[in-house]
């Protein structure tokens, strides 16, 4: 599939997200733990990036009740289903693309299982920093297995049971069987690390989480340079 299909394909998946990611019994729990690595504060502005049906933007908001969230996604489908939800004054959605984003400075970007999506990671990183105040702070939340083999196993073995229940939920197999390819040809924790750091992050850090993802789902943080020249 070609990646500028992947937010049409969303619009499809969109009515069977919430019970899919349901069925994995740590998936909101990671994202509050990925979202904490933000070190939010009151009176910060922070962009979810990818935020699909809210699920990431969810975690913001429990990780720092208050504070401005802007979520972005490239689906009509998913966004529609996250308006749905209720939702406090402070959370505001917006149908684009991450790459197009033009909603002012923000002091911490937030982006779960987006970055893998993108066609061009690089440029969208580039751009991620400019829309971050100096000393901003990025937090990637993706899946990553290419270091390691047994990872690399495990995500193939989970994909043996979310590939059919995808397909079984949605109709249609396509998303599902590229999750699992894209995943496979994704960089391994020691390249994105290094990605980030080529598109100008410093103090870039990753941390595996636990639980089912263990392995398979990582933090990734890094940091807009304070001295950052605009
Ligand atoms: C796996 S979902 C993650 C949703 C949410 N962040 C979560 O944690 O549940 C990936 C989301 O990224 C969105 N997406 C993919 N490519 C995108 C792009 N170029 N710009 C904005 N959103 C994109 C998809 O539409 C989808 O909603």
């Amino acid at each position: 599939m070609n990646k500028l299909e992947v937010p049409g394909k969303f619009d499809r998946a969109a009515r069977g997200y919430d019970f899919l990611v349901g069925l994995n019994p740590g998936y909101h729990q990671a994202l509050r733990r990925s979202a904490l690595a933000l070190g939010l504060r009151p009176g910060m502005r922070v962009l979810d990036l990818g935020c699909g049906t809210g699920a990431s933007t969810a975690a913001l908001v429990a990780a720092a009740p208050g504070v401005e969230i802007v979520a972005v996604d490239a689906s009509a489908g998913m966004i529609a289903r996250a308006r749905e939800k209720r939702w406090p004054s402070t959370v505001r959605f917006v149908h684009s693309r991450a790459e197009d984003v033009d909603e002012g400075e923000f002091d911490a970007v937030f982006a779960a299982y987006l970055v893998r999506n993108l066609p061009e990671p690089d440029p969208t990183l580039t751009r991620i920093r400019e829309l971050l105040k100096p000393g901003g702070t990025l937090v990637l939340h993706e899946y990553s297995v290419r270091d390691s083999a047994v990872s690399t196993a495990v995500w193939t073995l989970l994909c043996g049971f979310i590939v059919p229940a995808g397909w079984l939920v949605t109709g249609d197999r396509s998303l599902y069987t590229y999750l699992w390819r894209s995943v496979m040809d994704f960089d391994g924790a020691t390249a994105l690390r290094d990605r980030l750091r080529r598109n100008g992050f410093v103090g870039v850090r990753s941390a595996p989480l636990p639980g089912l993802q263990l392995g398979v789902v990582h933090t990734f943080r890094g940091h807009v340079p304070e001295q950052e020249q605009r």
